[in-house]
């Protein structure tokens, strides 16, 4: 009696411990041929855990206790669908792209720096690709490919060339506006319209000065960065924007301009934005925006 009561709490116990830790017991590969112990995915639940659970969630679904109120939810990982890879949205980024993300957080969001050891970094990377292994695990699955940056044409003795002609790409070769906002004013874009397209612009988009909330394949509606007054969360300079123009905001309406404007264009749309973004804060900021309804 004594003895099958002791089986009972014994097996209890262990159905208690099995359900609410799967250990892992088997080594990974991931896509692009990494590979991963038992051990280390063990180690980045832990860490996980204690560091990332509260926001991410226990089942990655971004639905973390901390979650609750935040205006930029935390990333649901079961999509196996990120933002700020350095490949081209909808590509799966790699593991580096990561922990550039971790090292400098995303401006403007919860999403702070951290700051991890090497191998803590790559183990808590790993665990979080287990909550979406359809997308990650097995050898045959492929990173999407690390977009180069290379020597930007312009530089800084053609600063001022460059936002002019991003900003004509800006406002007319990619009509950034149509979910951005206009910068501006309409006998600006007209005039841009006639160099550009040998058009003169005759009918303005009442909702051109306004910023407009896009659908996304996340559970929100995303907001596209007012760029004088947002954050913009992955990037900080001209290269980091070349960048993201060209990978754009993966699973959003912010697609991948590779390919769609000239990498010249690209480059000369980079200076612009940052132009605006350096305008943050500052006392020029009013007088700019005032000029733009003249
Ligand atoms: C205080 C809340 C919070 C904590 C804690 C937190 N995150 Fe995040 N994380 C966020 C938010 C919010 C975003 C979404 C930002 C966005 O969509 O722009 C995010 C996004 C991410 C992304 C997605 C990046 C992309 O390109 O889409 C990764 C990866 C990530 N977090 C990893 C981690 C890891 C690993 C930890 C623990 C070391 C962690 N986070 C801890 C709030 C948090
Ligand atoms: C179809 C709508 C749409 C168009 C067109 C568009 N964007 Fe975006 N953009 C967005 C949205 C939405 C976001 C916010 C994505 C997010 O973080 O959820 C965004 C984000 C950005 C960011 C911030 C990235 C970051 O790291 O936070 C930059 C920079 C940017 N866009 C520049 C541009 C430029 C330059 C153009 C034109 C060449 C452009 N966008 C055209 C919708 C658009």
């Amino acid at each position: 009696m004594k003895g099958s009561n002791l089986f009972l709490t014994v097996c209890a116990l262990v159905t208690l411990v099995s359900c609410s830790e799967t250990h892992f017991k088997e080594d990974k590969i991931f896509a692009g041929g990494v590979y991963v112990t038992a051990k280390q995915l063990n180690d980045g639940k832990s860490l996980y855990t204690e560091y990332c659970m509260p926001c991410h969630g226990v089942k990655g679904d971004g639905l973390g206790v901390a979650a609750k109120g935040l205006s930029v939810p935390p990333r649901n990982f079961k999509l196996g669908q990120y933002k700020f890879g350095k490949v081209v949205s909808g590509e799966l980024p790699h593991d580096q792209d990561f922990y550039d993300i971790l090292k400098k957080g995303l401006n403007g969001t919860a999403m702070l720096p951290w700051d991890l050891t090497e191998q803590q970094a790559f183990n808590v990377v790993q665990y979080i690709k287990t909550f979406a292994p359809e997308k990650w695990e097995g050898a045959d699955k492929k990173l999407g490919d690390v977009i180069a940056v290379g020597k930007d044409p312009y530089g800084a003795a053609h600063k001022e060339s460059a936002i002019q002609r991003g900003k004509e790409v800006y406002h007319v070769v990619a009509q950034c506006w149509t979910c951005h906002r206009a910068y501006v004013p309409h006998a600006e874009l007209s005039q841009i319209a006639q160099k550009i397209n040998n058009a003169p612009m005759t009918e303005f988009d009442p909702d051109m000065y306004h910023v407009k909330l896009q659908p996304s394949d996340y559970d929100i509606a995303t907001m596209p960065p007012e760029f004088t007054y947002d954050q913009v969360r992955s990037a900080a300079t001209v290269e980091e924007l070349y960048l993201r123009l060209n990978a754009g905001v993966g699973g959003t309406a912010m697609a991948s301009w590779k390919g769609v404007l000239q990498d010249d264009e690209i480059w000369a749309v980079a200076h612009y934005v940052k132009s605006l973004m350096d305008m943050k804060r500052t006392p020029e900021r009013k007088q700019f925006l005032e000029n733009i309804k003249k």
